[in-house]
C-alpha cells in the first residue's frame, strides 16, 4: 500500500504523499482499535481508545479508587485503559504473583525510581532477579536480622521519647513524621552502616526533602517518561530541582558506600554489621560498589514511607476505634518489662491489628503490573494475548466484601480465624518470587513500634489541634499511599 502511495506521486507532491501516509496511518490505529481482541472485555468504552481516563486519576492520587469503581460496576475483569488489565479474584493473584510466575514486571518499574537504574526491584528479567534475589536474600531473613533486633528497639524507643517531647512542647505529636523519620534512619543504618540521624534533627533534612521530592514525581515519571528524561533541561524550576535532588542522593549514597569500604578496611575482623556486608567480598558476591549503592539506595526508598506510612494508618484507626483500642492495650500491659520483639511475635490482639491496618491501608493499594507472556493467557473466560499488562490491585482485593464482611470497617477479629479466601487474596507485601524482601523487617518495627507506643500512651487520641481533621487521612494512591495532610496528629 506504501508503494502504491509512493508511485502515485510524484516528488513534487510530497506534502501530498505525507497526506496520504498520515491518513493511512490513522487508518491503521482504527482498524487496530477495533480488531484489538480486548474489546471483548468488560469496561469502559474509553478505555479501548485512549489512556487518558486513567491517566487523569493516576495524576490525581485516586487510579485504586477509580478501578476499584470499575470493578463495582463490570465486575472481576476489567479493562481499564487500552494495554491494561485488572483481576479483582484470587485465581489471578495465585497465577500471576506465584514463584515460577511467567508473567515478569514491565518497564513501569524502571520508570518509578530516579535514574532508571537497574537493581532487584526494577529489572524485568527472570535470571537477573533470581541471581541478585539469592544473594541479598539471606541477610534480610527473619532468622538473620535477629541480631539486628537491639539496634531497631533501640531507635524505635529514642523515637517514643522524641514523640513525648513533642507531645509535651506542641500539645500533640505528628506521628507521620515520627515515624518517617525512624523507619529511613533505622534502614539507612542497616544498609549504608550509618544513621541519617533525622530523629536527632527532628525536622526535615535536606536528604530527606531530596527523598519526598524524588517520589513526588513517581505519577509523572510513569505517565510521561519522556517528559522527565528531558525535564532536567527544560526552563522549569521543578525539574530542575528534581533532578538536583537526585543527584544528591546518588552522591550521598556514593559517599556512604565509601565510608563503609573505608570502615570495612579498618576493622577486617569485627565490622559493623550491615544487610550487604556480604556483598563487599565482590569475588564471592560478583556485585561491584555501584550495584551495592543502588541498592541500598533501593532499600531506603523501598523501605522509609512504607513502613511509616502502615504505622501511622495503623495508630490512626485504633486511636479511631475506642473497644480496638482498650484490647490492644490491656494484652499490651500484660508483658512483662522490657519489652522484647520475641513477647510481640505471637502476641494475637497486636499482630491482627497489624494484619487489618495491611489490608484496609495498604502502603501500595496499587495494581503491581504485569506482563502477558508471549503465549497469551485465559482469565475469567477472556483470552489475554502476549503483552497486555496486568494487575492485581490490593485496593480491590483487600475490600471483596465476598470474602471480607462489612470491608471498610477496621475489625482486626476479622483475622483471629482468617479463611484461606482471605489469605489468598492478601498481598500487602505483593507476592511469589517478587514478594517483598523487607517484609521481616517491616514487621518487626510494626511490632515494636505499636507495642512500645500504646504502653507508653495507652490513652492516646487523634488531635484536632491545628485544624486536624479526618480529611488529613484521606489515602492519596500514587504508586505508594500516603495521608492527604501529610500528618497525622496524635494527643497522648
Ligand atoms: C510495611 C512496609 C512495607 C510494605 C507494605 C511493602 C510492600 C511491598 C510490595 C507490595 C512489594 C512488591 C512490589 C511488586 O511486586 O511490584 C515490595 C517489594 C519490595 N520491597 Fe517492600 N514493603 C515494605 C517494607 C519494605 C522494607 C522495610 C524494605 C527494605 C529492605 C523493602 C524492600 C523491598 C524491595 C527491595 C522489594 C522488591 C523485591 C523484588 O522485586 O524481589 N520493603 N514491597
Amino acid at each position: 500500500m506504501i508503494q502504491l502511495v509512493i508511485e502515485k506521486c510524484s516528488i513534487s507532491n510530497i506534502p501530498v504523499a505525507l497526506g496520504y501516509l498520515l491518513g493511512l496511518y490513522c487508518l491503521k490505529c482504527i482498524f487496530d482499535t477495533l480488531t484489538n481482541p480486548l474489546n471483548r472485555l468488560p469496561g469502559p468504552r474509553v478505555a479501548q481508545w485512549t489512556n487518558l481516563i486513567h491517566d487523569y486519576y493516576l495524576l490525581k492520587g485516586q487510579q485504586p479508587y477509580y478501578v476499584h469503581s470499575l470493578h463495582q460496576k463490570y465486575g472481576p475483569i476489567v479493562r481499564i485503559s487500552p494495554d491494561r488489565v485488572d483481576i479483582c479474584d484470587a485465581y489471578a493473584v495465585k497465577e500471576i504473583h506465584k514463584t515460577h510466575t511467567k508473567f515478569p514486571k514491565t518497564a513501569f518499574y524502571r520508570q518509578l525510581v530516579s535514574g532508571n537504574v537497574l537493581t532487584m526491584f526494577t529489572t524485568t528479567d527472570f535470571k537477573f532477579h533470581a541471581a541478585r534475589r539469592r544473594l541479598l536474600a539471606s541477610p534480610i531473613s527473619d532468622s538473620s536480622l535477629s541480631y539486628l533486633v537491639p539496634q531497631i528497639s533501640n531507635r524505635v524507643q529514642y523515637t517514643i521519647e522524641r514523640i513525648a517531647e513533642e507531645i509535651d512542647n506542641r500539645g500533640a505529636a505528628d506521628i507521620f513524621k515520627w515515624w518517617l523519620f525512624m523507619a529511613t534512619d533505622i534502614i539507612g543504618e542497616l544498609s549504608f552502616g550509618e544513621s541519617f540521624k533525622m530523629l536527632e534533627a527532628g525536622k526535615p533534612t535536606q536528604y530527606s526533602m531530596d527523598l519526598a521530592r524524588i517520589s513526588s514525581l513517581q505519577p509523572i515519571r510513569t505517565t510521561f517518561p519522556t517528559l522527565i528524561k528531558f525535564g532536567a533541561y527544560l526552563p522549569l524550576p521543578f525539574f530542575k530541582s528534581a533532578a538536583a535532588s537526585g543527584k544528591r542522593i546518588g552522591m550521598y549514597a556514593h559517599q556512604s558506600v565509601q565510608r563503609y569500604v573505608n570502615h570495612l578496611a579498618e576493622n577486617p575482623e569485627n565490622p559493623k554489621p550491615t544487610l550487604f556486608t556480604k556483598m563487599f567480598d565482590t569475588e564471592k558476591s560478583g556485585m561491584n560498589q555501584s550495584e551495592i549503592r543502588n541498592e541500598a539506595q533501593g532499600y531506603i526508598v523501598a523501605g522509609s514511607d512504607t513502613t511509616a506510612i502502615t504505622l501511622t494508618y495503623l495508630v490512626y484507626s485504633v486511636c479511631k476505634n475506642p473497644e480496638v483500642q482498650a484490647n490492644l492495650v490491656k494484652e499490651l500491659f500484660e508483658l512483662p518489662e522490657p519489652v522484647s520483639d520475641r513477647d510481640l511475635r505471637d502476641l494475637p490482639y497486636l499482630n491482627n491489628v497489624i494484619s487489618e491496618t495491611l489490608r484496609l491501608h495498604t502502603a501500595v493499594p496499587f495494581g503491581l503490573p504485569r506482563a502477558v507472556p508471549p503465549e497469551g493467557a485465559q482469565f475469567n473466560g477472556y483470552f489475554l494475548p502476549g503483552g497486555v499488562t496486568v494487575s492485581t490491585q490490593s485496593y480491590s482485593l483487600h475490600r471483596d466484601p465476598k470474602i471480607f464482611a462489612d470491608p471498610e470497617s477496621f475489625k482486626p477479629e476479622r483475622w483471629e480465624n482468617a479463611t484461606k479466601e482471605m489469605k489468598d487474596v492478601s498481598m500487602p507485601f505483593g507476592g511469589g518470587s517478587r514478594i517483598c524482601i523487607g517484609m521481616h523487617l517491616a514487621r518487626i518495627e510494626l511490632r515494636l513500634a505499636t507495642a512500645l507506643f500504646f504502653r507508653r500512651f495507652p490513652e492516646a487520641r487523634v488531635s484536632t489541634k491545628e485544624g486536624m481533621n479526618d480529611v488529613d487521612m484521606i489515602m492519596k494512591c500514587f504508586f505508594l499511599m500516603a495521608p492527604n495532610g501529610h500528618r497525622c496528629l496524635i494527643e497522648g
